[in-house]
């Protein structure tokens, strides 16, 4: 199976990611903006979720409209730079269930290390949405995506805000029948394993630890 790539044209998160990686953003700003593209990114990858009708009643009559089919989505926040997009998708869909990837980068190697994962129960029945906003050299993503397959994870989107051609290829190689959704896809990689332009170290951004 082929897998899709869909990069985001909407103005406001072309506009919100240009603010994002201003080396000027201040933490605070850089969480929201963080969120608010999430959120907006989140209402694309969202909008092939299946529905299903039920019968309501209103003032006026019954009536027979559609809700979202099936069991609750699955949010799934690779750490920590992950973490800052979950409150954008938690505001589509609020009874969304939350797992955690813990991944580290080795810096020398660029290699990830696990160190805490834990996901929903019925991982195997869910629409599972991974949210990481950088995708570098695809370590990470790769790593991720095989955790949540080992666990029995099946329908999986991949959220990432700004992406490396290295990394989209090497998830695409790995993993062929996920769908990827990129804010943006810059130019490469340099000999730190960085994207560039990027916007630098997203987890420290977000949580002011540079
Ligand atoms: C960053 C980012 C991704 C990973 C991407 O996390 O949030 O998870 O790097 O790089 P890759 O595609 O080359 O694997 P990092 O390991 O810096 O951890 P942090 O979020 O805790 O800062
Ligand atoms: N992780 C980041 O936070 N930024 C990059 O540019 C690459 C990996």
């Amino acid at each position: 199976m082929e897998m899709s790539v869909l990069y985001m044209t909407h103005p406001l998160i072309k506009h919100k990611i240009t603010i994002l990686r201003k080396e000027t953003t201040t933490t605070g700003e850089f969480r929201k903006l963080i969120e608010e593209i999430a959120m907006l990114m989140g209402y694309e990858a969202l909008s092939d979720l299946p529905t299903e009708e039920i019968s309501v009643k209103t003032p006026i009559e019954e009536t027979v409209q559609p809700v979202i089919a099936g069991k609750k989505l699955a949010v799934v926040p690779v750490l920590r730079a992950g973490l800052g997009m979950v409150n954008g998708i938690l505001a589509l869909v609020p009874t969304a269930k939350v797992g955690h990837i813990g991944l580290y980068r080795d810096p020398v190697t660029h290699e990830p290390h696990e160190y805490y994962c834990k996901l929903p129960e019925k991982i195997d029945q869910r629409q599972i949405v991974v949210v990481d906003p950088m995708l570098a050299t695809g370590g990470s993503a790769v790593a991720a995506v095989d955790y949540i397959k080992q666990h029995g994870g099946k329908r999986i989107k991949f959220m990432s805000i700004i992406a490396a051609p290295e990394g989209v290829s090497e998830l695409m190689k790995a993993h062929p029948d996920i769908q990827l959704y990129v804010g943006c896809l810059d130019r490469c990689l340099n000999k730190d394993a960085y994207i560039c332009p990027g916007l630098g170290d997203a987890g420290d951004r977000i949580f002011g630890t540079l």
